[in-house]
């Protein structure tokens, strides 16, 4: 396994065989490993970028207490089978003072958009960059991050940009709760009452698969469960198509359904994807681990305050 620091030198090492790129910002748990074993899977050449983008941190000391631990990362990444690891300074990715942005207001409105104002022209900005400069075929994203998913693949349409943009299914724990390296923030009560999140969805997506298509009475069904949790202080439920981030009153197109949360220190983001045919819905519910993930750890910088959603 290479680690390089440039996207020219990235790009040289290609061979023939197609190339899958995984972006981080590093600090890897399973749903990163997940999402590297996709890649592995699929394509002959595996590429992690590691670089945490200030563009998309809408506070300095978030940015600055982001946890980092590259040692960490190339370990993991080398078990997974990934072949290079991008990790490149700021001048390397902005070279000069950035002037141009790549945004997608249609789409960053609602949902995590009002709470994160410039969060989704930074992130849109730096996956079009990674994109352009490492030119790969397939670009890996996880689901729990959904708008952040429509976005990019919106933008890789709206651009023209060459790579195919795969999506895969979140990773839980054993409990339903949503891979986060911001779990850790929480006390053992904290995290009982975060299971409210993915009780209520799997709710949804069952009445979902039994026929229920009312976006209204869907979002209602996992907000009560979130409200009635002790602890829990619910933001949104919504239901929106997967294409624009609209709204919708009826489940007629793929869509999804997300919640945002705060539970004690965090804010926490979840979510199920429904795909709608003519045999009806299938609700994509995540993948459970089978043992508790060990991936998380706690630095003590990153411990004290706030932890807002900008850590997948
Ligand atoms: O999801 C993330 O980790 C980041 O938003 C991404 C896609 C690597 C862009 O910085």
């Amino acid at each position: 396994m290479r680690i390089t620091s440039t996207m020219a030198e990235t790009r040289h090492l290609y061979g023939d065989a197609p190339v899958g790129l995984v972006p981080t910002m590093g600090f890897l748990h399973e749903g990163h490993v997940a999402l590297l074993e996709a890649a592995r899977a699929e394509c002959g050449t595996v590429v992690m970028s590691v670089f945490v983008n200030p563009l998309q941190f809408n506070e300095v000391s978030d940015l600055e207490h982001y946890p980092r631990n590259l040692e960490r990362d190339v370990e993991l990444a080398r078990d997974a089978g990934v072949d290079m690891v991008f990790a490149p300074s700021g001048e390397e990715m902005y070279p000069l003072p950035v002037a141009t942005v790549v945004s997608v207001p249609s789409l960053a409105v609602r949902m995590e958009g009002p709470s994160r104002p410039g969060h989704f022209d930074g992130m849109a900005t730096v996956v079009t960059k990674l994109l352009a400069g490492l030119q790969p075929d397939r670009a890996y994203f996880g689901r729990k991050d959904a708008q952040q998913l429509a976005i990019v693949r919106r933008l890789a349409v709206d651009l023209s940009l060459p790579t195919a943009i795969v999506p895969r299914p979140t990773m839980r724990e054993p409990d339903g709760l949503a891979l986060s390296s911001r779990n850790v923030f929480m006390t053992a009560e904290q995290r009982v009452s975060a299971l409210a999140l993915s009780h209520g969805l799997m709710e949804a997506a069952d009445a979902a698969e039994a026929g229920e298509r009312d976006a209204r009475l869907l979002e209602r069904l996992v907000w009560d469960v979130m409200a009635a949790a002790e602890g829990v202080d619910p933001e949104y439920a919504e239901v929106a198509t997967v294409r624009d981030v609209a709204a919708v009153d009826e489940l007629s197109a793929d869509s999804f359904l997300a919640v945002a949360a705060r539970v004690g220190p965090v804010r926490l983001i979840d979510n199920v994807h429904f795909e709608v045919d003519a045999g009806g819905i299938v609700a994509d519910r995540g993948i459970p681990l089978e043992r508790p993930s060990v991936l998380y750890s706690q630095d003590p910088q990153s411990a004290e305050g706030e932890h807002d959603a900008a850590r997948s």
